[in-house]
C-alpha cells in the first residue's frame, strides 16, 4: 500500500476575534509513502509535525488537498475526504496504527484489555482478540502485566503496550508523533527497536515524527518540515 498526498494545506486561526490570525501551518504538501519503507520527520517545535500526522491518522480534516490510500498496484485508490465518518473509522481502523508521545492507554482496563480494543472495535470475536494480544505482548516481551492496570507499569512498559495496541490489527502504517518523547534515552531506544523488530515481522511502513537524532537516524527517508512544506534530507 501507499499514501498519496497531494497539495495538502491546513491552516489555523490564532489570536481572539479583533485580532484573528491565519496560521498557515502546511503549505501544499506533495509526498508518497510506501508501505516497505520507514521514514523519520524532523523539524522544529511548532512547525506542524503533530498537524500533518493528525490529518495522515484521519483525527483532522485539511483545508484543501488530497489523501489516497492506494494498493502497490493502484487499483482501489480510496480517497479518505469521500468516506462518511463511520466508513472512515472502519478504514483506518485497519489500516492505520497510531503512537503518540504519551502512551494514553485507559486507566480502568487492564493491559490485555487495552490492547484488544482495535479488534473489539474491527468485530473481531473475543478469543481471537486474547490470543493476538498475548501473542503482541509476548513479542513484546511485557505478557508478564497482561492483567495489571496501565498505572502500574513505568513509562517504558506503557508505550510497549501502546506499541501493541496499535500493530493489534496488523496495520499498512504505523503513526507515530514523538512516540520516545518522553521516555529516557535508553528506554527510547528500545522502543525504537522494538518498532523496526514490529515492522520487520508485520511488514508495515513507519512514519515517525521525532527530535530525537537516534529515530531518524535509524529511518531509510528523512524529511524536514519546514515553512510548511516537506525536503527529503
Ligand atoms: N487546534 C489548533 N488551533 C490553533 N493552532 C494550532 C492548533 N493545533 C496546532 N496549532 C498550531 O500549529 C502549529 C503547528 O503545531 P504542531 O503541533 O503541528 O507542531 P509540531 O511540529 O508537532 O511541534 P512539536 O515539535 O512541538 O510537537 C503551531 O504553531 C501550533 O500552535
Ligand atoms: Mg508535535
Amino acid at each position: 500500500m501507499e499514501i498519496i498526498i497531494n497539495n495538502l494545506k491546513k491552516n489555523f486561526l490564532q489570536g481572539d476575534k479583533s485580532s484573528e490570525k491565519k496560521l498557515v501551518v502546511l503549505d501544499g504538501i506533495n509526498v508518497t509513502f510506501e508501505q516497505n519503507k520507514s521514514y523519520a520527520i524532523i523539524g522544529a517545535s511548532g512547525t506542524g509535525k503533530s498537524t500533518f500526522l493528525h490529518l495522515l491518522a484521519g483525527l483532522d480534516a485539511p483545508d484543501s488537498g488530497d489523501i489516497f490510500f492506494s494498493s502497490s498496484d493502484k487499483t482501489g485508490l480510496q480517497d479518505l475526504s469521500k468516506l462518511s465518518s463511520e466508513q472512515k473509522d472502519a478504514f483506518l481502523n485497519k489500516t492505520v496504527g497510531l503512537m503518540f508521545q504519551l502512551p494514553y492507554l485507559i486507566s480502568e482496563l487492564t493491559v490485555i484489555e487495552n490492547v484488544i480494543l482495535p479488534g473489539l472495535i474491527a468485530g473481531k470475536p473475543d478469543s481471537e482478540c486474547k490470543t493476538r494480544a498475548l501473542e503482541l505482548l509476548g513479542y513484546l516481551e511485557i505478557a508478564e502485566k497482561a492483567n495489571c492496570l496501565p498505572d502500574t507499569l513505568s513509562g517504558g512498559q506503557q508505550q510497549r503496550v501502546a506499541l501493541a495496541r496499535a500493530i493489534f490489527n496488523e496495520p499498512k502504517f504505523l503513526l507515530a508523533d514523538e512516540p520516545t518523547g518522553n521516555l529516557d534515552p535508553k528506554t527510547g531506544k528500545l522502543i525504537v527497536d522494538l518498532l523496526l523488530k514490529c515492522r520487520q515481522k508485520w511488514g508495515m511502513g513507519l512514519i515517525i515524527s521525532s527530535h530525537d537524532p537516534y529515530v531518524a537516524q535509524c529511518m531509510e527517508v528523512k524529511f524536514r518540515l519546514e515553512n510548511g512544506l516537506l525536503r527529503e534530507v
